[in-house]
């Protein structure tokens, strides 16, 4: 039997439980091997632990998360690419976080996890300084004034991130549209304090002769479909 979810709770109060879901991928999660794929609110068990339960084999690796990774190509190409560093990936999609476990399994990564839940909820998954790295492509740009609500990208949630990033780490976000990335600035403007360096760029592949011709993870999936329809990257970095 399905629960609805208690709407007396908020979604970012520590009590709120997920709903169980229709979607066939809920239960498919679930059938995953564990230390591959969370779910829901097994996604905050390990707040404050991630490094220490999973990823013991090289305990000075720097642990990055990526939010909205979708499918998992970037944050699977960035493991390969770098196996003494950790990588966590959390999008909100059952079927794509479990594309991306699968995947994961298939490629034998030993250094990555998937996570199946909302961002709202990233203080209650990850503890104070926790992250090295938080990674934010193409966030859902919510275009309609009625839907600007819906944005992550908030002075609450900068500050949010601020907090779960240690000393000197790093906060990227890039976005292919102008009015939320304005949005964005000054939400960081907002929330300003303690970001002790942050670059803007307005054209992140101007100076690149050819920037089609990026391939993943350099350049995320939808990142290249903006790139071919001629539309510039903006790119934030905000370091600690
Ligand atoms: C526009 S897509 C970008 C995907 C990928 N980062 C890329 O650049 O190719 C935004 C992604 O964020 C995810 N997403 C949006 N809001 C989310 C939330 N509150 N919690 C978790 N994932 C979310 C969506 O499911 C989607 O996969």
């Amino acid at each position: 039997m399905k629960t609805a979810p208690d709407r007396k709770i908020p979604l970012v109060h520590p009590d709120y439980r997920y709903p169980e879901s229709g979607n066939p991928y809920w239960k498919k999660l679930r059938d995953l091997p564990p230390g591959l794929v969370y779910c829901d609110n097994d996604t905050e068990l390990y707040r404050g632990v991630w490094r220490d339960k999973f990823f013991q084999a090289g305990k000075n690796g720097k642990l990055t998360v990526e939010i909205g990774c979708n499918g998992g190509h970037v944050a699977l190409g960035l493991a390969q690419r770098a196996p003494d560093e950790f990588f966590i990936g959390l999008d909100w999609k059952f079927k794509q976080i479990h594309r991306a476990a699968v995947k994961a399994a298939a490629l034998g990564l030993k250094n990555m996890i998937f996570l199946r839940a909302n961002a709202q909820r990233l203080g209650l998954m990850f503890g104070p300084g926790e992250l090295d790295r938080v990674l934010l492509f193409f966030p859902d740009p919510w275009p309609r004034k009625s839907q600007h609500k819906n944005r992550f990208v908030s002075a609450k949630n900068l500050k949010m991130l601020w907090t779960l990033l240690g000393p000197g780490g790093e906060l990227e976000i890039r976005t292919d549209h102008d009015g939320y990335f304005e949005r964005m600035l000054a939400a960081l403007e907002e929330a300003r304090a303690g970001w002790s360096d942050v670059r803007v760029t307005r054209d992140l592949h101007a100076a690149h002769p050819d920037p089609r011709k990026l391939e993943m993870p350099d350049v995320t999936l939808f990142e290249r479909l903006f790139i071919r329809d001629g539309i510039r990257i903006k790119q934030i970095i905000a370091a600690r």
